[in-house]
């Protein structure tokens, strides 16, 4: 979920927006047809509509929709732009696309169900012999001396107060975050990591083994992963530490501890992303042995381990759980088995009330619990 104000910083972004603008000169050719996957606040579609395209399809779930209906309307392009508030993967576009385009990334490529959603749009989407952007990401991984950045993501509790913060130490140092490093970070070359071709994409998750050799001494602190897209042919943009600074930053993965490493040290990283649901699971084993090949450092980390889950919650998700339903699930089926056309949002609140006087506070609060699930269920 972005902020309005998160759609205008990326709107903006000038490194982001030229390439996109250069990519969809070059590919959206007057009277084609373009789908416009993830539109949040539109520019793509707009961009597409002012370069000729005769008919484009605004796919978003996010209520961000609205903004890019709206600008439609005061930029004269109400009659090209169809809007889909949805996600791309439960939409049938009446006609395919000569050109789909769709930056569903995060700070990576692997971000929820982008991967999938793309694979979806080219093969559901994309008329044949359509023009898909982006192309390629390339991304590329380095360890990295940032002690300013270790403090801030992962070792900010350290003795505050006098505690042994621990528990609340292991889960911060196996949380990745975003972050701008410059390239003085680094205390190797850097190396690929994954290409990422979008038009033979088949799977969702990575998993890879790469071996760097340490160039200068110091404390290493993590990985940091950035990316190099190609949009079309030529055209793309970076959020590598060299380039200049864009809207997605780069990956900083933190060590549990930093490391002091010197000239020739082997930094050895297994780095996965798995796809979990909705999100992903992101798994940087490191190994880092000195010049005669004895181990200085092994370290295992998960972004599971970043995790704080309560035993009821793995209970519930357990597959051989027998769930019976909660009051909580209760009150949202019989606000579910009221919408069938007859009874209006007040009235399923206010029958909320009458069974179920102890959970809810006031009239208000139960009404609000029928708008919500009026809102997120009933068409
Ligand atoms: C990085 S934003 C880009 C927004 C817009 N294209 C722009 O350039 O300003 C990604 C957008 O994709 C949307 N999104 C994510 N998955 C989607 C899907 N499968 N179908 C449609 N929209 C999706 C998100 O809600 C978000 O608004």
């Amino acid at each position: 979920m972005y902020s309005l104000r998160g759609y205008a910083a990326m709107t903006a972004d000038p490194i982001r927006l030229d390439a996109h603008t250069r990519a969809l000169a070059a590919t959206v050719r007057p009277g084609c047809v373009v789908a416009d996957i993830g539109a949040g606040t539109g520019i793509m579609s707009l961009l597409a509509c002012r370069l000729g395209a005769r008919r484009v399809f605004a796919i978003e779930p996010d209520d961000a929709i609205e903004v890019a209906r709206e600008m439609a309307r005061v930029s004269g392009y109400s009659d090209r732009i169809e809007f889909f508030p949805s996600l791309s993967t439960r939409v049938d576009l009446p006609e395919r696309a000569d050109v789909v385009v769709a930056d569903l990334r995060g700070v990576l490529p692997w971000h929820g169900q982008h991967l999938p959603a793309i694979m979806d749009a080219r093969d559901r989407l994309l008329a044949p012999g359509g023009r898909l952007i982006p192309t390629t990401d390339v991304v590329w991984a380095a360890p990295v001396s940032a002690p300013a950045e270790y403090v801030k993501q992962a070792a900010l509790i350290d003795g505050v107060a006098g505690f042994d913060w621990a528990p609340l130490r292991s889960r911060t140092v196996n949380t990745w975050t975003s972050c701008r490093l410059g390239p003085e970070a680094l205390i190797a070359s850097p190396r690929v990591w994954q290409t990422i071709h979008y038009a033979q994409l088949t799977h969702p998750n990575a998993a890879g083994t790469l071996e760097f050799q340490a160039t200068r001494a110091g404390a290493a602190h993590g990985w940091l992963v950035w990316f190099d897209a190609t949009l079309v042919d030529g055209i793309g943009f970076s959020n590598a530490p060299s380039a200049p600074a864009t809207i997605y930053g780069s990956a900083f993965l933190p060590w549990m501890q930093p490391i002091e490493v010197e000239p020739g040290d082997t930094i050895r990283v297994q780095l996965e992303a798995w796809l979990v649901g909705n999100d992903y699971v992101w798994r940087w084993d490191t190994e880092v042995r000195d010049g005669a090949g004895t181990t200085k450092a092994l370290l295992q980390q998960s972004s599971l381990q970043g995790l704080s889950l309560s035993a009821a919650r793995l209970r519930h998700r357990s597959l051989d759980h027998q769930p019976a339903l909660s009051e909580e699930g209760e009150i949202d089926r019989t606000a579910l088995s009221l919408m069938q056309g007859a009874a209006t949002v007040a009235e399923i609140g206010d029958e909320l009330l009458r069974r179920f006087p102890r959970y809810f506070p006031d009239l208000r609060a139960a009404r609000n619990r029928a708008c919500d699930l009026s809102h997120k269920y009933a068409r």
